[in-house]
């Protein structure tokens, strides 16, 4: 294992019951976080309120979704409410991604460009996702939507998805690891018949879009990044019908698309790590 010494305690300051747990997972080769992961409770008031503008964008894009529109008008609406509540969507000129949202329908894994030639058909299974900045504050979340009905498998697939996403969830302890809620994913899905995409995973979040850790969605138990109370981060499984390998789309170099073209599903959260567990920042 890498050493890597990134829990550093100020000269001069007394060590904390933290700063011993933490550094004795240290001393013993495993990955902690550096300290400036470790938000304070004013920082995660303020992503909480972001988390707020976030759920309405998307309770908004749940009322409204229809069989017939285009996601060019779900774009729209993300946009128009977002700047109404004060905010600003993070994924507009993000590394040059020019829509305030991503929609990503059936075999689209993620990162698909909402436009006007895109309507929804009855049967497609569609994630949204979202990302509010408020005053500064980033919070990322995204769900799935069923246009109508859907077919069994469809439908399972969106389930299960959504159950990765609460197993995670529950592997995440205080001074647990990345790799535990990787791995309960991983078994969910595959116990269904389901892969794990491995090419894009969650990760820190809060202060900027995208911070440490990289939250993989597979893997070992007690691997990756010791989880500290204070941390805060995204867990957005992606789960696919088919194989896990995924390509991007050469022509506008965002949307990820299955190799195998089969549907894909995700959902995601931002949380908090607390002394209990996690706690749901985008509710
Ligand atoms: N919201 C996505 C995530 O969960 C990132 C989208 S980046 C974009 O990390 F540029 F594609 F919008
Ligand atoms: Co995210
Ligand atoms: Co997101």
């Amino acid at each position: 294992m890498r050493k890597r010494n990134n829990w550093v305690v100020p000269k001069g300051v007394e060590y904390t019951e933290m700063d011993k747990k933490i550094l004795s997972f240290q001393d013993k080769g495993f990955l902690v976080p550096s300290r400036n992961l470790i938000r304070t409770p004013e920082e995660i008031e303020g992503i909480r309120r972001s988390g707020i503008v976030n759920t309405g964008v998307l309770d908004l894009v749940a009322q409204e979704i229809h069989a017939g529109m285009t996601t060019l008008e779900i774009d729209k609406l993300v946009y128009d409410y977002t700047i109404a509540h004060g905010a600003t969507p993070a994924t507009l000129g993000y590394e040059g991604f020019p829509k305030s949202c991503c929609t990503s329908i059936n075999e689209v894994v993620c990162h698909g460009i909402p436009n006007e030639f895109e309507v929804l058909q009855e049967g497609d299974i569609i994630n949204v996702d979202c990302t509010t900045i408020l005053d500064g504050y980033y919070a990322d979340a995204s769900r799935m939507f069923v246009i109508g009905k859907t077919t069994p498998k469809k439908q399972k697939l969106v389930d299960v998805a959504k159950e990765c996403l609460e197993i995670g969830m529950e592997a995440a302890k205080p001074f647990s690891f990345v790799g535990d809620i990787g791995n309960a994913i991983q078994k969910h899905a595959h116990k269904n018949g389901f892969s794990v995409v491995r090419d894009l995973c969650g990760h820190g979040v809060g202060l900027k879009f995208h911070e440490e850790p990289d939250v993989v969605h597979y893997g070992k138990k007690r691997t990756g990044m010791l989880l500290v109370p204070g941390m805060v981060f995204t867990i957005e499984p992606m789960i696919n019908m088919g194989t896990w390998e995924v390509f991007i789309d050469e022509e506008d170099g965002w949307t990820v698309i299955t190799e195998d073209e089969l549907p894909s599903a995700q959902w995601e959260h931002t949380f908090v790590m607390t002394e209990h567990g996690l706690d749901i920042l985008t509710y």
